[in-house]
């Protein structure tokens, strides 16, 4: 499952060198099993041959309009009208205007004014080009008729020159393209807190206590969550992995800090995901210099707050979160010891994963999980990426919501209206 399954994407290429970026894009598009159809104009075929975005599309590029007459349908009408998205990467200064005047004399121009799929734009030209009032003029049009604008970005230009000009990178343009599209999905209306990463207790300037989490856990839920359209905070403290686009991000590297970012954003949160590695110990004294070896000293160590103990507390007096999900990191007893913090630290639900396994748990891309809830269910998944095992917990979390959120449970004798 993901966001960009089955997605009708057109891929609009036109003449700028950044064309062979698109090349890329494309790639990730299919990757994630989006069906991309790409159109270029006969400019752009000067930069990257048809039979490139051919081979990776798996489907012909659409390089003129008579190609899409073909049969009895009108074709740029009928692409159109079916497309999830119409994505223009590059988005040169030329086919700029054109869009902007309503011009149709090439695939993208012509399938620009003849549907109401959403538009993103990857603006590329060099940066003279780019500050022309003539081009700013066009983009404005664009973007008051509702196009989203990624990039362009500062850097190296073709001329050699620096500037701004540079087509963002397709990362960046697949992470804006799962945003758009996760617009309205089943979480929307949902605000949900996740915690991630690894804490670390300062020893002096120098050292930290910290422990093996990489973040990827609580950033492939923040992204999956923010995909299936909710409104998603991120508190993160160590992490080795960059934070998805489009998330309220709130850095605490400290268990302390975790308390008080986590406790703060308690009334605006619906859902709150404890994914973070939070250190149990600190250090009683943290040293304002570099301690030195012949000082001979040990650490002596304290307990930090229980973040999930806190929020379990704070909730009765406020009534939120509506529902809270912890994590089990275990090597032993497993499914005892996670049904017993899911009952101390009151959570609906807790997600077990035994952190002795190779390709599961810390700093790997994979997860082998055990769900359980309340009700007593324990629920044992495969070995799946990250994304994948996110999908499953939020999946299950907008389960459990919907029960409650429509006032309803199956109570005996209960009898629908
Ligand atoms: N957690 C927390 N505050 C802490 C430690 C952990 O809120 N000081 C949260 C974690 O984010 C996780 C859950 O509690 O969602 C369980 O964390 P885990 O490290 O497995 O358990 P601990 O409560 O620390 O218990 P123990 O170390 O004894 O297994």
């Amino acid at each position: 499952m993901n966001i960009l399954a089955e997605k009708k994407i057109l891929v609009g290429v036109t003449g700028g060198i950044a064309a062979y970026k698109t090349v890329d894009l494309c790639s990730k598009l299919v990757q994630s099993k989006a069906d991309v159809q790409v159109l270029m104009t006969q400019s752009a075929q000067k930069f990257v041959s048809p039979l490139t975005f051919g081979a990776i599309s798996g489907r012909q590029p659409i390089t003129d309009l008579w190609q899409l007459y073909q049969g009895a349908q009108i074709g740029h009408i009928a692409l159109a009208q079916e497309a999830d998205l119409l994505i223009i990467a590059p988005l040169t200064a030329h086919t700029l205007a054109r869009l902007a005047h309503g011009m149709a004399d090439d695939p993208i121009t012509a399938i620009y004014i003849s549907g109401t799929m959403p538009v993103m734009i990857a603006p590329a030209m060099e940066s003279h080009m780019w500050e022309h009032p003539a081009t700013q003029e066009n983009l404005q049009k664009l973007l008051e008729r509702g196009a989203v604008m990624i990039g362009p970005e500062s850097g190296r230009l073709a001329s050699g020159g620096e500037g701004v000009g540079r087509m963002s990178e397709p990362t960046t343009i697949v992470e804006h393209t799962r945003m758009l599209l996760g617009r309205g999905g089943p979480l929307s209306g949902l605000r949900i807190t996740i915690t991630s990463g690894g804490t670390r207790e300062w020893v002096d300037p120098v050292r930290f206590m910290g422990n093996r989490s990489s973040g990827k856990m609580g950033v492939a839920l923040a992204r999956v969550a923010r995909d299936l359209g909710a409104e998603v905070n991120l508190i993160y403290g160590a992490m080795s992995v960059d934070p998805p686009l489009g998330v309220n991000l709130i850095s605490a590297i400290r268990a302390e800090d975790m308390l008080r970012e986590t406790l703060a954003i308690l009334p605006e949160t619906d859902v709150l995901i404890s994914a973070a590695a939070i250190a149990d110990f600190r250090p009683v004294e943290t040293h304002d210099t570099k301690l030195k070896k012949e000082s001979g000293k040990g650490i002596e160590l304290e307990r930090t707050p229980d973040v999930l103990k806190a929020v379990g507390e704070r909730r009765r007096e406020i009534g939120k979160p509506r529902l809270v999900v912890g994590f089990a990191a275990e090597t032993s007893d497993l499914v005892a010891n996670a049904k017993h913090k899911m009952e101390n630290k009151n959570l609906e639900m807790i997600v077990l994963n035994d952190v002795t396994a190779k390709d599961a748990g810390f700093e790997a891309d994979t997860n082998r999980i055990t769900i359980l809830t309340r009700d007593g269910a324990a629920e044992s998944l495969p070995l799946l990426d990250k994304e994948q095992v996110a999908y499953q917990i939020l999946h299950r979390v907008r389960g459990l919501l919907g029960a409650q959120s429509i006032g309803w449970s199956p109570g005996i004798g209960s009898v629908l209206p």
